[in-house]
């Protein structure tokens, strides 16, 4: 097990490699009611906990993003009411990062904030969405407007979820991986160079240590900077232009996907514009397609993009701000960049 320390709104760890059953039994141990949040399609793989005179609670909730919604909140609080959940209690969420996005903000809303355990089944899950405290839920006008910042107690991180998942979601996780060997982590890039994903997922060993290095990636920033600025906006590397086709995509492409198509376009912008070596841009693209992730562009056209990527939470009023790095590990901040090279970029993206 390797346990990775987070300072922020509180102390919690994130323990890499552990059996959750276990971890979890010792958690809820001096609870009175631990409530099990997961999502409906996961049901067969949870578990009945018993232990000693702690009561457990089953709340499954839609799949995916439908789970993340204000009338399933709703029908959560009403349940947690019914089942007498004080602020003493626990709530867990099992799940990828919508389950846990929703489980956290479900205890940040219950009794102005009750403790909560995060045990992520995604790798974008493991190394993301269950780190760093960000909790929420969809509004109609878009994702994640509602929601709180809300440290988990624990982050349980059990290699078993990773077996059953498909090589698409692997790979989409992987993306946030990369993003955390370009910004801070040269060795996550060393061990996947040259490596494709079937490498990695056969190897345990490799997979983990890239999990354990994304999280400590994450957590550096997180501790440093809880709350939203810019070091925390480092994490969102790639994100400018991955955001804007997740958006136009419709949601259609995973998250990762477009995070990776976001990092091959900010490569391609930053060797046009002096910032990287055409090496450092060889490696995005051979790095990110040796892994099956897409570094190609074939969908909206460019005025859409652009429009899309000034409504991105990154832009302030007129500005359009992007993520970028000097060399591997150096980031900094790239605002307003000549049109004319933002449509250059776009273009190489597209051949
Ligand atoms: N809070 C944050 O800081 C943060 C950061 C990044 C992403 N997020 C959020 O995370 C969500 C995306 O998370 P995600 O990529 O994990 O997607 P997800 O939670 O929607 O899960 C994707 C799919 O995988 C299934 N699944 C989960 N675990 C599985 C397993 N072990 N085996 C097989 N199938 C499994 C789920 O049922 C679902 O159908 C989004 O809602 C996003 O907004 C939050």
């Amino acid at each position: 097990m390797k346990t990775i320390h987070i300072s922020a709104d509180r102390e919690y760890d994130v323990k890499v490699d552990v059996d959750f059953t276990v971890q979890l039994s010792d958690l809820a141990r001096d609870r009175t009611r631990v409530a099990i949040v997961f999502s409906e399609s996961m049901k067969a793989r949870i578990p009945t906990f018993d232990s000693g005179d702690t009561e457990y609670f089953y709340l499954p909730i839609p799949d995916g993003e439908a789970g993340k919604s204000a009338s399933v909140l709703v029908h959560a609080w009403n349940w947690l009411g019914a089942a007498g959940f004080t602020r003493t209690d626990l709530i867990v969420g099992i799940g990828g990062g919508a389950v846990t996005d929703f489980a956290g903000y479900l205890a940040a809303s219950w009794l102005r904030g009750i403790d909560w355990v995060a045990i992520p089944t995604t790798i974008a899950g493991m190394v993301d969405a269950a780190v760093g405290g960000k909790t929420g839920i969809n509004s109609d006008y878009g994702k994640n407007l509602i929601g709180a910042f809300h440290s988990p107690i624990s982050v349980l991180i059990d290699p078993v979820w990773l077996e059953t998942l498909s090589d698409r979601d692997f790979a989409a996780g992987l993306a946030e991986v990369v993003k955390c060997g370009f910004i801070r982590d040269q060795r996550i890039l060393d061990l996947m160079h040259a490596k494709t994903l079937h490498d990695i997922r056969s190897s345990r060993e490799v997979t983990l240590e890239l999990i354990e290095r994304s999280v400590a990636v994450k957590a550096l920033v997180v501790s440093g900077d809880f709350k939203e600025s810019f070091d925390r906006e480092i994490l969102n590397y790639g994100h400018t232009f991955g955001h804007a086709v997740e958006l136009l995509s419709k949601y259609s492409l995973r998250h990762g996907e477009c995070v990776s198509i976001g990092m091959a376009y900010i490569a391609y912008l930053s060797e046009r514009l002096g910032i990287i070596s055409s090496d450092i841009r060889a490696l995005h693209i051979e790095t990110l397609s040796g892994l099956g992730l897409p570094i190609s562009y074939k969908g909206a056209e460019w005025p859409e993009l652009l429009a899309a990527m000034k409504v991105d939470k990154k832009s302030r009023g007129n500005t359009l701000r992007f993520v970028v790095i000097t060399e591997v590990g150096k980031t900094q901040r790239l605002e307003n960049p000549i049109e004319s090279e933002l449509y250059a970029a776009y273009e190489r993206l597209c051949q």
